[in-house]
C-alpha cells in the first residue's frame, strides 16, 4: 500500500516542518492545513507541497480539506493552553487543550471516515495518561483513546465514534516521543537562553529524568512508518538512544555554549511554587504548575510500548552543540567568518 497524497495538520510546527520536508523528499504530494499561510513560508517554495489556510476545528471545513487525500497525519498540540479549561474525560470538557487534544481528533476521525481515508499517523506524546495530575498528558491520553477506538473492528466498536460508518476499516498509527531536540526546538533552545542569562538557576524538578529525540528522527519514524504495514494499529514509544536528568541536560547546555551557571535543585514543594510564580508572567510561559505536574513522572521510554520498527536514534551530543553553539555571539561571528572563507 502507498499512500501518496497526504494531508498534514500542524504541518507548519517545528516537528511538522520536519515531516512535511521529508515527505516532499519522497516526491508525495502533501496539503499542509495552517490558521497562518504566512507563517509556512519555507513549505510553500516545496514543489509538491500546498499549504491551505483554514480552521481546522470546522468540522465541515475539514471535511473539504481532507477530500481527495489518501492519508492525514497530526501534528497539533499546545503546550499551555491560553484558554484553561478542565479535561473530564473523552468526551467532555473545556479549554485548548481538550479542543486541541481530544476534540481534534474526533473531528479528524469524523472527516477521515467521510472521505474513506484509511490512513492516520497521530502524534500523541510520552506520559500520556489518564490517571495523570497533568492536563495536558490527560487530554493527550483520551486523543489516544478516540484513535485507538478507530482501530478497532468497526463492527465492535466503530459506532463509539459519531458518524463512524460499521464495516469502515481505518489504519491509525499513533507516536508518543519523549522531549524532541533539534534546530528551532523550544526545550534546549530555552535551557540555552536560561544559561546565558542567569549566573545563579533554581531548578525546578531537576531530578526529573527525559530521554530527547532528534527532530529528524522523529520525523523519519513518521514517514518510515507511513506505508508500512507492521505500523498498522500500533502504538509507539518514541525516545533518544539516553536518558538525563533535567538537572544534566541544563549542565550539558551551560558546557555546549561556554557559561558556568550556579544550579540549585528545588525541593518539590519549592518547585511548584516557582511554576505557579512562572505562571504568572505575561506572554510566552516558560514553565506552569501543568508542566509541574507532568514532571513528577519521569519522561522516559519504559517498556509500556515499543520503539518504531528500526529505529536507530541519534545521541544528542552528536547533534545539538553544532545549532546550539551557532546561537552564540562567538558562534555566529564563527560561522559569519567561514561563509566569508576567512
Ligand atoms: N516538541 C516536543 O518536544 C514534543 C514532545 C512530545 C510531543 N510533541 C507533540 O508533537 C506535535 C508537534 O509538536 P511541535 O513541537 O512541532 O509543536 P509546534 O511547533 O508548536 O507546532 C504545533 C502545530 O500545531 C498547530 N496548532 C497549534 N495550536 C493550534 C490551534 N489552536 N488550532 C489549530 N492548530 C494549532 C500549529 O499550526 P498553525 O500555527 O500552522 O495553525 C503548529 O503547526 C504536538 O502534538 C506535540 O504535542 C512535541
Amino acid at each position: 500500500m502507498k499512500f501518496h497524497r497526504i494531508c498534514v495538520l500542524g504541518g507548519s510546527g517545528f516537528v511538522g516542518s520536519a515531516i512535511v520536508q521529508a515527505l516532499a523528499a519522497q516526491g508525495r504530494h502533501v496539503r499542509v492545513l495552517t490558521r497562518n499561510r504566512e507563517r509556512s513560508k519555507d513549505l510553500i517554495l516545496l514543489p509538491t507541497v500546498d499549504v491551505v489556510e483554514c480552521n481546522v476545528h470546522d468540522q465541515a471545513e475539514l471535511n473539504r480539506q481532507f477530500s481527495g487525500m489518501d492519508a492525514i497525519i497530526n501534528l497539533v498540540g499546545i503546550l499551555h493552553e491560553s484558554r484553561p479549561g478542565k479535561i473530564i474525560n473523552s468526551e467532555s470538557g473545556s479549554g485548548d487543550y481538550f479542543e486541541n487534544h481530544i476534540e481534534l481528533p474526533r473531528k479528524i476521525l469524523m472527516a477521515i471516515t467521510a472521505n474513506s481515508i484509511q490512513r492516520l499517523l497521530h502524534m500523541s506524546a510520552l506520559g500520556a495518561n489518564v490517571n495523570s495530575r497533568s492536563a495536558y498528558q490527560r487530554s493527550k491520553a483520551y486523543g489516544e483513546h478516540w484513535i485507538k477506538a478507530a482501530a478497532q473492528p468497526a463492527d465492535r466498536n466503530g459506532a463509539e465514534i459519531t458518524g463512524f460508518v460499521r464495516g469502515y476499516r481505518l489504519y491509525p498509527t499513533i507516536f508518543r516521543p519523549s522531549v524532541i531536540f533539534g534546530r528551532g526546538d523550544s526545550f534546549l533552545s530555552m535551557l540555552t537562553g536560561l544559561v546565558k542569562m542567569l549566573p545563579i538557576i533554581p531548578l525546578a524538578q531537576a531530578g526529573t529524568r527525559f530521554q530527547p529525540v532528534w527532530v529528524e528522527d522523529v520525523a523519519g519514524a513518521v514517514v518510515d512508518a507511513l506505508d508500512n504495514p507492521d505500523t498498522f494499529g500500533a502504538s509507539y514509544n518514541v525516545c533518544g538512544p539516553s536518558v538525563y536528568t533535567l538537572r544534566e541536560l541544563v549542565e550539558y547546555v551551560a558546557r555546549t555554549v561556554n557559561v558556568t551557571p550556579h544550579i540549585i535543585s528545588l525541593n518539590r514543594r519549592l518547585s511548584y511554587l516557582q511554576a505557579a510564580m512562572m505562571e504568572l508572567v505575561p506572554g510566552k510561559k516558560l514553565m506552569t504548575r501543568d508542566n509541574f505536574y507532568a514532571m513528577l513522572s519521569d519522561n522516559v521510554c519504559d517498556g509500556e510500548y515499543s520503539a518504531p520498527p528500526d529505529f536507530r536514534p541519534s545521541p544528542l551530543e552528536a547533534i545539538a552543540a553544532e545549532y546550539l553553539n551557532g546561537s552564540t555571539p562567538r558562534g555566529r561571528y564563527t560561522a559569519f567568518r567561514g561563509r566569508a572563507g576567512r
